[in-house]
């Protein structure tokens, strides 16, 4: 992704199961997780890369789309 399109894209999370949490991690020298996000099953997030979150990190089962494609951490 180029760097002018974190502001533009959105990554699309859906979870497929309870408990899943999307974890923000902030952008800058320190890398730290600044906010968490619980979804439940069927549940939708809509993200984007911001000027505060370089990172995101996705906990539990999902199905997720980027520009990179779509993946899913499901076994
Ligand atoms: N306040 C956060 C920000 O502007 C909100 C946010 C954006 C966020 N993208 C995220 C939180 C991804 C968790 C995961 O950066």
């Amino acid at each position: 992704m180029k760097e002018a399109n974190f502001k533009t894209d959105f990554i699309v999370i859906k979870a497929l199961e309870d408990g899943v949490n999307v974890i923000g991690l902030t952008r800058g020298t320190d890398t730290k997780f600044h906010h968490t996000e619980k979804l439940d099953k069927d549940e939708i997030m809509i993200a984007q890369f911001t000027e505060h979150t370089s990172a995101v990190k996705i906990r539990g089962k999902t199905v997720i789309q980027t520009s990179n494609g779509e993946m899913s951490n499901e076994n």
